[in-house]
């Protein structure tokens, strides 16, 4: 390394015997120039000590002890508070692979440009050495990656997110899997002497992935999914591309179990875009009325499902943690996100209070009377309602261990194998239109339905809210190809397949002319969910529409909702007017994709046409 030698970073211990990966540790050193390479180990003694760290670069504020053990709390930059799509980039070889939903770049460029990014971007600060699973480790299911950061924060919150540390090198040094290299940096570096700000980050924010060689590079931010990259940017966005390779499915969506008072027990799927209640159904407490009914939780974010030897889909969670929306969430709408979140987890942009403790809207029905909001600003309700502000962001969110959900299928969620999958549901936020709930006719139609759902954009995404937009398979902002060849592979998966799941679409969000929503929603859902394992089971009825199979008002359980036949009526309603409108919507999504699309999604749309 010649004139380089002289300041070369100190290092810990190296933790792998794998030659490949010291040396790729190496060149990244050079290229970054920190002033320290930390090999993370995974170990509780280290979390402290890394936490320490974060709580004297202002970065965490210890909370309260006594009420939030282990709990920490983080306030980010303003320009840093959500993923970043329009910064988000596949850069396959051709610009034709990454399709029209994608940003792309010529990836010799783009490589160009990342290399001058990260040229001396880590210099004043320890980039960190991170192997992590998806997946159980030494699951056949699993993947494993490195990730390179010059962000302690981002190693303590995917310490939470994946299996990390020792263990994992373990694996690496096995040499039987490839490991994907995952550089992130915030982009921030320090001059000698030049003092740090608590949440360092660079204005100019590239989420890259090359998907041929199975790489990922992410500059400019701390925050969630740009920063975390074993979850979006490696289980979907370069997963996708691994997935449709090997022929299995790497899917934004929870996975949960049905568990019957007769101990019947009916794993399902659910794809709903960000921020669109999938935590909250994952961890559902049935209502009253459903005594003996329980849900376990397997995942609340992200699936893995392949088909096993015998042609039966089967899923795993490939995270070990909940990243999830803070804001809404309380002990009325998910007492178990409320009792995961009880301890050792990370706050980050909700409010503090006096008392060394947490807030955000919806938490509580009275708000503290007064607090610090996600900026650090003094907060009272008045000041809330003379403003418009909140005191916590929209998008803030805890990290918490998985384990620690009192839903958690323990058993499922450690398995290698997975789950079997029984059905899947797609959901977007829709205030007309789509009814509470329809079967598809068959797997092709289901496709179908999952590539035109639409959804009212939330503040997980940056940029315009509440605006209806397509999010195919609430994949739209992570599929790592193009979006016409995923539908195509959703389609070839049935020929691997004996038993086909059932394909169902949801809506928790319809809302009458005064904008009330007509559906309560939350643990309510438990009786949706209920005719959906009905279905799957064979048990219940269906009434045909243009649309779809949907559930008769007497083929869902209501002991204990007061819910009117016509009140049910309106929910269901299929407006053909409004269908008509969809369908045009449709049309435009083909439009963008067509010389990708599957033949089967447009005979889909003039069978739905002509049944209209
Ligand atoms: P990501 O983590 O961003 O992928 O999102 P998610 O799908 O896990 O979102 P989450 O479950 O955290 O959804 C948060 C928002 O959905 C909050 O505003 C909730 O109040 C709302 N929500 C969840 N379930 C329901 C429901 O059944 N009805 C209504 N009306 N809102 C719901
Ligand atoms: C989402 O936006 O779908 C999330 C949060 O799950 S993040 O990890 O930040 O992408
Ligand atoms: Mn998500």
């Amino acid at each position: 390394m010649g004139s380089v030698a002289k300041s070369a970073p100190t290092s810990t211990r190296v933790l792998t015997t794998n030659k490949h990966l010291v040396r790729w540790v190496e060149k990244m050193a050079e290229l970054c120039q920190p002033e320290a390479v930390h090999w993370v180990d995974g170990s509780d003694a280290e979390n402290e000590w890394l936490c320490q760290q974060l709580v004297d670069a202002g970065t965490f504020t210890r909370l309260n002890q006594e009420l939030w053990p282990g709990c920490y709390y983080a306030r980010s930059s303003p320009n840093d508070v959500a993923r970043v799509e329009d910064r988000t980039f596949i850069c396959s070889l051709s610009k034709d692979a990454a399709g029209p939903t994608n940003n792309w770049e010529d990836p010799y460029a783009m490589r160009r440009k990342l290399k001058a990014l990260f040229k001396g971007c880590m210099r004043g600060r320890t980039m960190y050495v991170l192997p992590f699973s998806m997946g159980p480790i030494g699951s056949p299911m699993s993947q494993i990656g490195v990730q390179l950061t010059d962000s302690a924060y981002a190693v303590v919150n995917m310490r939470i997110m994946a299996r990390v540390g020792a263990p994992v090198f373990a694996e690496i040094d096995k040499d039987t899997k490839r490991v994907v290299p995952c550089m992130h940096s915030v982009g921030a570096p320090l001059a000698p002497g030049q003092q740090d700000v608590p949440w360092p980050q660079n204005d100019t924010k590239y989420i890259v992935h090359f998907p041929e060689t199975r790489e990922i590079w992410s500059y400019g931010s701390g925050y969630g999914g740009n920063a975390l990259l074993g979850k979006k940017c490696f289980a979907l966005r370069i997963a996708s591309n691994i997935a449709r390779d090997e022929g299995w499915m790497a899917e934004h969506m929870l996975i949960l179990g049905v568990q019957s008072p007769e101990g019947e027990k009916t794993y399902v799927a659910a794809a709903f875009p960000s921020a669109c209640g999938k935590t909250n159904f994952a961890m559902m407490i049935p209502p009253a009325g459903f005594e003996g009914w329980r849900i376990w939780t397997v995942g609340d974010d992200i699936a893995w499902i392949k088909p096993d030897a015998n042609g039966q889909l089967r899923a795993i969670n490939p995270e070990a943690g909940f990243f999830g929306v803070a804001p809404g969430t309380s002990a009325k709408t998910n007492p178990n996100a409320m009792a995961t979140l009880a301890r050792n987890t990370i706050f980050t942009n909700v409010a503090l209070t006096p008392e060394g403790g947490v807030w955000w809207e919806g938490m509580t029905d009275e708000p503290p009377a007064e607090c610090l909001d996600w900026r650090g600003e003094r907060w009272t309700p008045e000041i809330g309602k003379e403003t418009g502000k909140p005191a916590a962001h929209p998008n803030g969110r805890f990290t918490a261990p998985a384990t620690q959900c009192p839903s958690i299928d323990l058993a499922a969620w450690n398995s290698p194998e997975g789950v079997p999958i029984s059905a899947f549901l797609f959901g977007g936020r829709r205030a007309s239109a789509i009814p509470l709930v329809f079967q598809s006719f068959n797997w092709s139609s289901g496709v179908y339905l999952g590539a035109t759902m639409g959804s009212e954009t939330t503040a997980a995404a940056g940029g315009a809210l509440g605006k209806v937009r397509r999010d195919p398979m609430a994949m739209l902002p992570f599929s790592g190809y193009h979006m016409g060849d995923y539908f195509r592979h959703w389609i070839r998966m049935q020929r691997e397949l004996t038993e086909t799941p059932r394909v169902f679409h949801v809506n928790w969000f319809r809302k009458d002319q005064d904008g009330k929503f007509l559906w309560p929603g939350f643990s309510e859902n438990m009786r949706v969910l209920k005719w959906v394992v009905d279905r799957v089971r064979g048990r219940a009825q269906g009434k045909e529409t243009s649309i779809g199979w949907t559930p008769y008002y007497d083929d869902i359980d209501w002991d204990g909702l007061e819910m009117s036949r016509e009140a049910f009526e309106k929910l269901q309603f299929v407006d053909r007017k409004a269908w008509r409108r969809e369908v045009m919507d449709h049309e435009e999504l083909f439009l963008l994709l067509h010389d990708h699309l599957p033949p089967e999604m447009i005979y889909e749309r003039e069978l739905l046409i002509c049944r209209l």
